[in-house]
């Protein structure tokens, strides 16, 4: 009796990994996006019966009421696919009517859609700017790294983590590209990726998606200090996206939630 579970745990594990490809993901993938753009969000089709965790700017939101139900113009999306947590990280720009920046994770077990993360930018939001991020995201190489040249999931995420983790502490040195270039709401900054903010600063809540193929990672993360109309910490919601080349930083897009319209300090 107890060895017949364990064969049937065993059989559906091996079902959820064998289930998670890119194709999936990318299938799955492709339609979040298109219920985005219908503002139907039943419409997604790897989405479970019943409820599914939908959490928009950190907050647990009922997903008929989030931005998946507005209809959206998408003007531009990339995609990363994580075959290895089996989830896809999606980055949205949508310039007309209602402007929006919109990064989306898919976290997906046996081919069906678990929790949705989504982080929401309109205009208030910090350095929002869709025009902005549209035309800059555009002029950005985002290709496939050859096999030869990839980073491991390890190196990728160092990088990512030492961005991060240098903003409290100046002593970190993360591994910028001397061509490092950072997206942040609208704006392009080039030449000096670095960031440094008053410490201590404890960006504990980080959830990783994570694509050797595009030498990518995004990370979504509790961001102190800067917003002040609230707690400095654990402050506001962000995600930083990054691209990673011969294991340094070429590329980062901050999408950063504001609780109130323009919220430095
Ligand atoms: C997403 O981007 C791809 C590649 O640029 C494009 O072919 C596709 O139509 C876009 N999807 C949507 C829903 O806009
Ligand atoms: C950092 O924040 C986390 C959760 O927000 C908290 O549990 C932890 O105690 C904090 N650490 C420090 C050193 O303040």
């Amino acid at each position: 009796m107890y060895s017949t579970v364990l064969l049937a745990v065993a059989g559906l594990a091996s079902q959820a990994t064998a289930d998670c490809t890119r194709a999936t993901l990318q299938d799955i993938t492709a339609g979040y996006l298109a219920a985005l753009a219908a503002g139907k969000p039943t419409g997604i089709s790897a989405l479970p019966s019943g409820t599914v965790a939908y959490v928009e700017n950190n907050a647990e939101t009922d997903i008929s009421k989030g931005v998946l139900s507005q209809g959206i113009k998408i003007d531009f999306n990339r995609t990363i696919y994580d075959t290895t947590q089996c989830a896809s990280y999606t980055e949205v720009v949508a310039t007309s009517k209602h402007a929006y920046v919109i990064g989306a994770r898919l976290a997906v077990t046996d081919g069906k859609i678990t929790k949705i993360d989504t982080n929401v930018c309109d205009d208030g939001d910090w350095l929002f700017n869709a025009a902005g991020s549209l035309k800059y995201n555009q002029q950005e190489a985002w290709d496939v790294i050859p096999e030869a040249k990839r980073d491991s999931r390890d190196v990728i995420k160092a990088a990512g983590d030492a961005y991060i983790d240098a903003w409290g502490d100046s002593k970190v040195n993360p591994p910028f590209s001397k061509q490092c270039a950072r997206l942040e709401g609208g704006s392009y900054l080039t030449g000096n990726c670095k960031l440094n903010f008053p410490p201590p600063f404890n960006i504990s809540r980080r959830l990783y998606t994570i694509d050797e193929q595009y030498g990518a990672v995004d990370v979504f993360h509790n961001f102190p200090f800067l917003d002040k109309a609230i707690a400095r910490d654990p402050g506001t919601e962000t995600n930083n996206f990054f691209r990673v080349e011969a294991g340094q930083i070429k590329y980062i897009h901050e999408n950063t939630v504001c609780s109130k319209k323009s919220c430095a300090k």
